[in-house]
């Protein structure tokens, strides 16, 4: 059984997501830094957190902030300096917790010194590190693929006449991973940071790092509607996902292997069974290909549990799974489902098989914030202005206190804090015992301390529109099942394939817990019980 193996770090842990401009800002210029994230990890240990990404620190432009670097081995002086990097390493390790740095292996800044010299003559040897291709006949682009951020993914280069693929922003070029000289540069990037100590990468776009050699147009979308951004016009078959990307993935695994127990993230956003060949052949891919069903997926029980089945099933021999409510791209959690529901999902996310990943803030309940138009930042919001893709809302400044500036800064923060934050912050909810931090802490310690909810089977038991319901069981120890309506309406749950008796041990509200159970359980709308059974 599943049990009985050993489980590594980062498969027993709770992973945390900074987003570093976001969580603290220590030196008053109303972005977070790297010595404001050392003095929130108390903070962190006590939520019972064990492992933490952080969003880009490196050199950047800042054109899609962070994501766009110019110096893969060095710290930006906005997040402060390597010394600073290092001492945060340190403290995370001596608090028991690991390290993970994010990674953006598919393109550069247009300022890297490597674009620059790419950029400077066709004959160049750095040319081809990038992907440059001569105009059509009409002087048009060598093909029809869009950038995610709108408009086309190729930008003329009057100088060179030559045009470059960008799959973000221009700003962005992608490299040419086909190059063995740019895999081994990368690699070299990563192996200095895996000398420091940093335990793993989230690997930023990693379906995207290779693109069809013959560079063919995308085939149209036909299920394209007015509100999705420009870039879905089109299916991108050719521009990402394309079979060579597991040989660059497993020579990034290569590299890990051959430290103790580091690991590797992928950001893939593609269906399940394209998703499950990230896990690479014989395993030898990615260790966690993230899983954003849960971003997705309409917030209705049975598609969900069949989502979960389907997941679980797909899964290869060793694939480990893993699940993620909300991340910086995408809107928050208590924005789309509402605040009590967020409970409810973060009783899923944390009672499902596989390791979860916690967007900072969303342990508070914090919600989309609307950011007047004059303040946007995103580019993706600038770029597309008519359709309200901006991804600042999610982007807010962590809301600590009640004092000026929700304790993130002692000035005007970069994005503005929500008006909320006199009420929603870590200070007011940390004793309140139906708050939503207290909810977390209580369902982080309870996985954490239950072999079976951190490394058990899963065993779906019913999913309808209104409810899903599972039990997480493993050999010789506590079985629990977990009850969630995922709607705001009562529900009745008498199932027939089960004999249930046990006591409610965590609820998404405490006056619940305590309470014995057997084969009818009644919940309010929103609710959702961790029953641990008697037999
Ligand atoms: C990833 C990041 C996103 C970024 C994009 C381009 O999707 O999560 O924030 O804009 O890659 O690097």
């Amino acid at each position: 059984m599943e049990d009985n193996k050993k489980h590594l770090w980062w498969q027993d842990g709770v992973i945390y997501q900074i987003y570093p401009r976001s969580f603290q800002d220590s030196n008053g210029d109303g972005i977070g830094d790297l010595q404001g994230i050392m003095q929130r990890l108390d903070y962190l240990q006590w939520l019972g957190i064990t492992a933490i990404w952080i969003s880009p620190i490196y050199p950047s432009p800042m054109a899609d902030y962070g994501y766009d670097i110019s110096d893969y081995i060095d710290i930006h002086p906005l997040f402060g300096s390597m010394t600073d990097f290092d001492r945060l390493l340190t403290e995370v390790h001596n608090r028991g917790m690991k390290l993970i740095l994010d990674f953006v292996p598919n393109h550069t800044s247009d300022q890297h010194p490597w674009f620059l010299e790419s950029k400077s003559s066709k004959e160049n040897p750095k040319r081809d590190w990038y992907i440059w291709r001569d105009a059509k006949d009409d002087g048009s682009p060598p093909n029809n693929w869009l950038s995610v951020f709108g408009g086309s993914g190729w930008e003329w280069d009057e100088d060179t006449q030559q045009y470059y693929y960008h799959a973000f922003l221009k700003e962005q070029p992608d490299l040419n991973w086909r190059n063995p000289e740019v895999q081994e540069a990368m690699l070299s990037m990563m192996k200095f940071w895996l000398d420091k100590g940093v335990d793993g990468f989230r690997i930023d776009v990693m379906w995207h790092m290779i693109k069809d050699d013959k560079l063919r147009d995308n085939p149209p979308n036909h299920d394209y509607q007015q509100h999705m951004a420009t870039y879905e016009q089109l299916l991108p078959y050719y521009s990402t996902d394309q079979p060579e990307v597991h040989d660059i993935v497993h020579k990034m695994r290569k590299l890990l292997d051959s430290y103790n127990e580091r690991m590797m993230i992928g950001e893939i956003y593609l269906p399940i069974h394209k998703l499950v060949a990230y896990y690479g052949a014989d395993n030898n891919g990615a260790h966690l290909p993230f899983n954003f069903q849960l971003l997705s997926l309409q917030w209705n029980a049975r598609e969900i549990g069949a989502a979960i089945d389907q997941y679980e099933g797909s899964l290869p021999d060793q694939g480990w799974p893993n699940w993620v409510l909300g991340n910086h791209d995408q809107p928050r959690i208590t924005s789309r489902v509402g605040l009590q529901q967020a409970k409810v999902a973060a009783m899923l996310l944390l009672t499902l098989r596989g390791t979860p990943t916690i967007y900072y803030g969303d342990e508070l309940g914090m919600t989309d914030v609307p950011i007047p138009f004059e303040e946007v930042q995103d580019p993706q919001g600038l770029n597309m202005p008519d359709k309200n893709l901006s991804r600042d809302p999610a982007r807010t400044p962590m809301q600590w206190d009640a004092s000026d500036h929700s304790g993130f800064s002692q000035t005007k923060p970069w994005l503005r804090v929500d008006k909320s934050y006199k009420r929603i912050n870590v200070e007011a909810q940390k004793n309140d015992s139906h708050s939503m931090l207290t909810f977390y802490k209580k369902l982080i310690a309870l996985r954490q301390q239950e072999i079976s909810l951190k490394a058990g089977n899963y065993v779906p038991v019913h999913a309808d529109p209104q409810v899903i319901s599972f039990i997480r069981e493993a050999e010789g120890e506590s079985r629990f099942l977990i009850v969630l309506n995922l709607s705001h309406k009562p529900c009745y749950f008498s199932p027939k394939n089960i004999h249930i008796n046990g006591e409610v041990i965590l609820a998404t509200i405490p006056e619940l817990e305590g309470e014995k159970v057997g084969n009818n359980i009644n919940l309010s709308g929103d609710e959702g019980v961790i029953i641990k059974l008697e037999n």
